[in-house]
C-alpha cells in the first residue's frame, strides 16, 4: 500500500485489473483533461505505457478520470477540495474527486499502485477501494536554494519527487547570506553580484523573472503552490554585498561563502532600505500566484528587538498591500501587530524551549496559523547518523526515518491544535548539500515521513507518541515506494529501519 497513508483502503473481490496496452483514459468534468495529461505522462515514464485520453464513458480495462460534485469524499459529507476515492476492479480503473487537485492526487496513489518493475506484461493490480483527503492543507517541502543554486531543472525534478508523495507546497528559501536567486528588476545588482557565487565558493546562479514563472507555472499543473521566501531583516549579506547603500556606513559587505548565522542585518527604518523592502516585496508578489509570501525573521541576532520588531510589522504590511499574506518563521512573533492572519513557521523543537512556543502562539492570537516544521524531526540537512559526511548536527543527535515520522503536529505547542495547524514542511537547508542527487538522499526516505505526518488521519489520541504510530507498517511501504524511486533514478538513503528489497528496477 502507498505512503501517505490513505484514509481507507479496502481490498475487493474479484479478479486483478490488467493494465493493457490498449487501455485508454476516459475524462468526465471540468480539469479532468488536465488530470488525464498528467496521469498519461507518468504512466509513459513510469511504465512505457501511452494510453490515449478519450472524452467518451470507459470501456472494459480503461482509467476514467471523473471529477464532480460529491465525488471528493470527507468524513462529513462534503467535498473535500484535496480528496479523491480510487476504485481498482477487473473491469477498470476509477479515480473520482470534486476538484483536479483531489484527482491528482489519486493518480499518485495509482502510481504507486502500479508494480514499480514493468518491463513484462501483463501489469496487474489487485482490486482496492480507496478514499482518501489531507488532515492538513499545506504538506510542504523547502528547499535552499541560496546556499546552494540549484537550476530550475533541478528544481522540476524536486517537484516531480514530491507530488508522489502528495506534497502539496515548495517553499523555496531565495535569499540568504551566501546568495540572492530571484531577479528583482529595480535592482539589478542583486543577482549579478548577491547570485554570483554560494557556499564554500560554490556556483553561483539566479532565476530570472521568466524562469520563475515558468518554475511556478510547472508546480502549478501539478497542483504545488510556489512559497517564495525573501528572508529579512537577518540573512541578508548577500543584499548587503550587492548595495553600498544599504550598509550604514556606504560601504558593501564582502561576499560571504561560509555558513555562521546573525551576523548581518538589513537597516531598519532607514529610507533606502525602506524603498528596497517595498520593491523586491512587490516584485516577487507579482509573480507569485499563491497566497503566501515568506520573510523569514529568524536568527536576527544583529538587530535590536525594538527594531526588529519595528522592522517585521512594517514588512508585514507590505506584503499584505500586495495582496499576500505573510509567512514568518515563529521569530517574528515576536512583534505583537502583525497583519491579521500571518502565518508562522515553527522550526524549534518538538519539545518547544525557551520561548518559540509563545512566540508561536501569537501568529494564532492574531487569526493566523501555523506550519510546523520542528527541527528535530522535519529539517532534514540533520544527519541521519553520526558521522555523515553531508548534513548538520546541530540539533545535538542525528534525525533518523523513525524521528521524522514519530511526532504529532497537535503536540507540540501546548494548547495548539489541528484548527489552528495550516500544515507541516519538511525544510532542506543546503549549506553541505551540494547536489541535487544529494538533495534527494537527504529528503528520501525522511521527506515520506513529514509527507504521511501531514497527510493522514490523526492517530489515536493516546501515550505514549510511540504508540500512536505504526512504525513497522510504515517502513513496509517506504519499501514498496523505493522501487519506484529506482524505477525513476530517483536517489535516496537506504536507512538500517526499511525491510529495502533488492534494487531491480533501475534503468
Ligand atoms: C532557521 O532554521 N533559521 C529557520
Amino acid at each position: 500500500m502507498v505512503v501517505p497513508r490513505p484514509v481507507s483502503a479496502e481490498p475487493s473481490e474479484g479478479s486483478p485489473f490488467v493494465l493493457a496496452p490498449t487501455a485508454r483514459i476516459s475524462v468526465a468534468g471540468p480539469g479532468a483533461d488536465a488530470v488525464a495529461r498528467l496521469l498519461r505522462d507518468a504512466l509513459a515514464a513510469d511504465c512505457a505505457r501511452d494510453l490515449a485520453i478519450v472524452d467518451e464513458p470507459p470501456a472494459f480495462g480503461d482509467i476514467a478520470v471523473v471529477i464532480a460534485p460529491g465525488e471528493g469524499p470527507h468524513e462529513d459529507g462534503s467535498d473535500s477540495a484535496e480528496g479523491y476515492t480510487l476504485e481498482i476492479a477487473a473491469e477498470g480503473v476509477r479515480i473520482g474527486a470534486a476538484t483536479p487537485a483531489g484527482a491528482f492526487w489519486g493518480v499518485q496513489t495509482l502510481r504507486q499502485l502500479v508494480p514499480a518493475v514493468c518491463d513484462g506484461d501483463p501489469l496487474t493490480i489487485e482490486p482496492v477501494r480507496v478514499h482518501d483527503h489531507p488532515r492538513y492543507a499545506y504538506r510542504g517541502a523547502m528547499l535552499d536554494v541560496a546556499r546552494h543554486f540549484f537550476t530550475p531543472a533541478e528544481v522540476k525534478r524536486f517537484i516531480d519527487a514530491i507530488v508522489l508523495l502528495k506534497v502539496n507546497h515548495l517553499h523555496l528559501h531565495l535569499t540568504d547570506d551566501q546568495g540572492w536567486r530571484i531577479q528583482i528588476e529595480s535592482w539589478p545588482e542583486l543577482t549579478r553580484v548577491g547570485g554570483s557565487t554560494g557556499s564554500d565558493g560554490s556556483r553561483g546562479g539566479f532565476y530570472t523573472q521568466d524562469e520563475f514563472r515558468d518554475l511556478v507555472a510547472y508546480a502549478a499543473e501539478q497542483h504545488v503552490t510556489v512559497v517564495p521566501e525573501l528572508d529579512m531583516p537577518g540573512h541578508t549579506n548577500a543584499a548587503l554585498a550587492s548595495y553600498p547603500e544599504l550598509n550604514p556606513d556606504g560601504v558593501a559587505r564582502p561576499l560571504y561563502t561560509g555558513s555562521a548565522v546573525g551576523f548581518s542585518t538589513l537597516q531598519t527604518g532607514d529610507a533606502v532600505t525602506r524603498r528596497f523592502v517595498r520593491d523586491v516585496v512587490r516584485e516577487v508578489a507579482a509573480l507569485t500566484p499563491g497566497p503566501l509570501l515568506h520573510l523569514g525573521g529568524d536568527e536576527c541576532l544583529s538587530t535590536s528587538p525594538a527594531d526588529f520588531v519595528a522592522f517585521v510589522e512594517e514588512a508585514a504590511r507590505v506584503v499584505a498591500e500586495n495582496g499576500k499574506t505573510a509567512v514568518g518563521w515563529h521569530e517574528m512573533g515576536k512583534a505583537g501587530d502583525l497583519p491579521a492572519g500571518t502565518v508562522g513557521q515553527y522550526w524549534d523543537f518538538t519539545t518547544p524551549r525557551e520561548r518559540s512556543a509563545e512566540y508561536a502562539v501569537t501568529f494564532v492570537r492574531g487569526g493566523g496559523s501555523l506550519i510546523l516544521s520542528p527541527s528535530d524531526a522535519a529539517y532534514l540537512d540533520i544527519v541521519y547518523a553520526e558521522g555523515d559526511p553531508i548534513g548538520q548536527d546541530w540539533t545535538g543527535k542525528p534525525t533518523t526515518l523513525r524521528d521524522a515520522f514519530v511526532w504529532d503536529p497537535a503536540r507540540v505547542i501546548p494548547g495548539v491544535g489541528d484548527a489552528h495547524i495550516l500544515g507541516v514542511e519538511a525544510a532542506l537547508w543546503t549549506e553541505t548539500v551540494t547536489s541535487i542527487e544529494e538533495v534527494e538522499e537527504m529528503v528520501l526516505p525522511r521527506l515520506a515521513a513529514v509527507a504521511e505526518v501531514g497527510w493522514s488521519r490523526a492517530p489515536a489520541d493516546t501515550e505514549p507518541i510511540e504508540a500512536t504510530r505504526d512504525l513497522d507498517d510504515f517502513t513496509g511501504r517506504v519499501a514498496e515506494l523505493a522501487e519506484h524511486w529506482d524505477a525513476a533514478g530517483t536517489r535516496y538513503r537506504r536507512v538500517p529501519e526499511v525491510p529495502w528489497r533488492e534494487v531491480t528496477g533501475i534503468r
